[in-house]
């Protein structure tokens, strides 16, 4: 349980408050690359932490963010025409390179004016399929942290983003929730669960697939310079030995989930309050289909998912698309794991009062993260900087592997502990 006021700290990412103070020292995914598919392609609107912003491609391949509103008069740039490398507002024609350069103001053509000023443009990165950008301080801009999928080959990799209307924190405790993995995605983590019998998911893709039926895993948790890792230890039937998956919490929003042959990065981006893009990004040493993993997570309806905008679309209207006479077969009735993920996030409401809430030793990866957060917020109130930032994560993985008892769990994902400021 969290008090009121913790739980609004934890939640409330705009601008002035503390949380949003806190986030705006990282780097954050703004869009997908696929989102500004080609040079001069349509701008894109983008909201993070509570603030309007426009993504743009120009005619060389570069990508700007700015702030959405033109510094003229206001009106939106994403109206704006892409052309000869730059943005234009279609109200004045005043046109803006990548980084802020005003190169045309036709209606007061001196050019000494235009000189003297600057439009608001951040920093960008285009990495592992994502764009990024770093709207906090200039003089705070820190080191861009790494993370293992943008050294994977890009046909080894695909990158899917989904907008879901609740508090990021929703999602990011869901993620770091190794309990519900056996539950909520019993179909896949526990096929024959109707006959009571555990049949192992051999789909090398799928997240879900535990290896055990125990659905009282134990947890053990362990401080890094990124945030934390924890390991869920569940019984596998055989004397001296358990099923150990470790799993990453990465400050503020990010984490790593096994499947056995491709790691899922989930990055929980909050838009605002109470709109959040998950992107998750699939890699391995293999190809990996993108219509696999749509499938897989349960987006291939187009009911329930916008390809376009990359909107979760399932409601209340239908119960998320709940299927009550497929329940018989099927635990949840609903689609695939993003699906079930999506659809508990927001039945849990936009912003979730952890006040009325009772946890178990099982929870203790959310009270972590809660725990970390809250310390992350407090070194930047102090004027330190926040937990992880500019980390080098190439190192930072998700495992799933037979641990002896006694066994030290950390050695499984030794570059864990060696993560440091890069
Ligand atoms: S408002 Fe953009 S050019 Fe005038
Ligand atoms: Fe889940």
């Amino acid at each position: 349980m969290l008090n009121r006021q913790d739980n609004e700290l934890l939640c409330r990412v705009g601008p002035g408050t503390a949380m949003g103070e806190m986030m705006r020292r990282y780097w954050h995914p703004v869009c997908t690359s696929a989102q500004l598919p080609h040079p001069d392609s349509p701008p894109l609107r983008v909201r993070l932490l509570g603030e309007d912003y426009v993504a743009f491609r120009d005619t060389q391949g570069r990508v700007g963010v700015m702030e959405e509103l033109c510094m003229h008069r206001g009106a939106s740039l994403a109206l704006g025409r892409v052309e000869e490398g730059g943005l234009r507002c279609l109200y004045h024609g005043w046109k803006f390179d990548v980084s802020g350069v005003v190169l045309e103001t036709p209606n007061h053509a001196d050019p000494r004016y235009r000189e003297r000023m600057k439009a608001p443009a951040f920093p960008v990165r285009e990495e592992g399929g994502l764009v990024w950008a770093y709207v906090g301080p200039k003089e705070l801009q820190p080191a861009f942290s790494r993370y293992a999928f943008m050294e994977a080959e890009p046909a080894h990799r695909t990158v899917l983003r989904i907008n879901v209307g609740c508090n990021y924190l929703q999602l990011v405790e869901g993620g770091e929730d190794s309990s519900h993995v056996g539950v909520l995605h019993t179909n896949m983590a526990r096929p024959g669960w109707k006959d009571d019998e555990f049949e192992p998911n051999p789909d090398v893709v799928n997240p879900a697939a535990l290896t055990t039926n125990d659905l009282e895993p134990q947890l053990k948790i362990e401080e890094t310079a990124f945030g934390f890792q924890y390991v869920a230890l569940r019984r596998i039937g055989r004397e001296g030995v358990k099923n150990a998956r470790v799993v990453p919490f990465i400050v503020p929003y990010g984490r790593v989930i096994p499947a056995s042959a491709f790691q899922f990065t989930v990055l929980e981006v909050p838009d605002d309050d109470t709109h959040t893009s998950t992107y998750i990004i699939v890699h391995g040493n293999a190809p990996v289909a993108q219509e696999k993993i749509i499938e897989l997570l349960g987006l291939d309806d187009p009911r329930y998912y916008d390809r376009t905008t990359c909107a979760f679309t399932a409601t209340w209207a239908d119960a998320f698309g709940q299927n009550r006479e497929r329940m018989l077969e099927n635990w949840t009735g609903l689609r695939g794991v993003e699906v079930e993920d999506a659809a508990i996030a927001l039945s849990q409401g936009p912003l979730y009062d952890r006040s009325k809430e009772h946890l178990v030793p099982a929870d203790q990866a959310v009270m972590r993260v809660r725990r970390v957060l809250l310390d992350s917020v407090r070194r930047v109130m102090d004027g330190k900087p926040p937990v992880g930032v500019g980390v080098d994560l190439r190192g930072v993985g998700a495992c799933d592997a037979e641990l002896e008892d006694g066994g030290a769990w950390q050695a499984l994902m030794p570059a864990h502990r060696e993560a440091a400021a890069a």
